[in-house]
């Protein structure tokens, strides 16, 4: 029951993604794939006063990868620099509020591994988030 209520979620954010698109300019920008299918998601970010002021995303793939990226937007927005460094996997993955396999971990992931990459100005992997 609560688990299909996630499903709902995540199929929601599939199909009516949030900040969506791309800024330019952007202070961060950042884009990566899922090396295992090809998926692609890109952040960029405007930055004000060391807070998040704006956000977008784009990409394709997967409901898993699409659906959290457009969740994490909605996790930083506002937030301060430090706070989004701060963000971890679990924090990410709680929100998602489903269990995700191994296999879907990647998919999941992807989104806060271009945001870190992006804001870190390096390449991040799962173990660092
Ligand atoms: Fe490619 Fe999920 S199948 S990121």
């Amino acid at each position: 029951m609560v688990d299909s209520l996630y499903r709902e979620i995540i199929l929601d954010h599939y199909r009516n993604p949030r900040n969506k698109g791309t800024l330019d300019p952007a202070d961060y920008s950042y884009e990566d794939t899922n090396p295992l299918c090809g998926d692609e998601v890109r952040i960029d970010l405007q930055v004000a006063d060391n807070h998040v002021a704006a956000i977008r995303f784009s990409g394709r793939g997967c409901a898993v990868s699409q659906a959290s990226a457009s969740i994490l937007t909605e996790m930083v927005e506002g937030k301060s620099l430090d706070d989004v460094k701060a963000l971890t996997k679990d924090d990410l993955l709680e929100e998602l509020g489903i269990p995700v396999s191994p296999a879907r971990l990647k998919c999941a992931l992807l989104g806060l591994k271009v945001l870190k990459a992006g804001i870190y100005g390096v390449d991040q992997t799962e173990d660092d988030l």
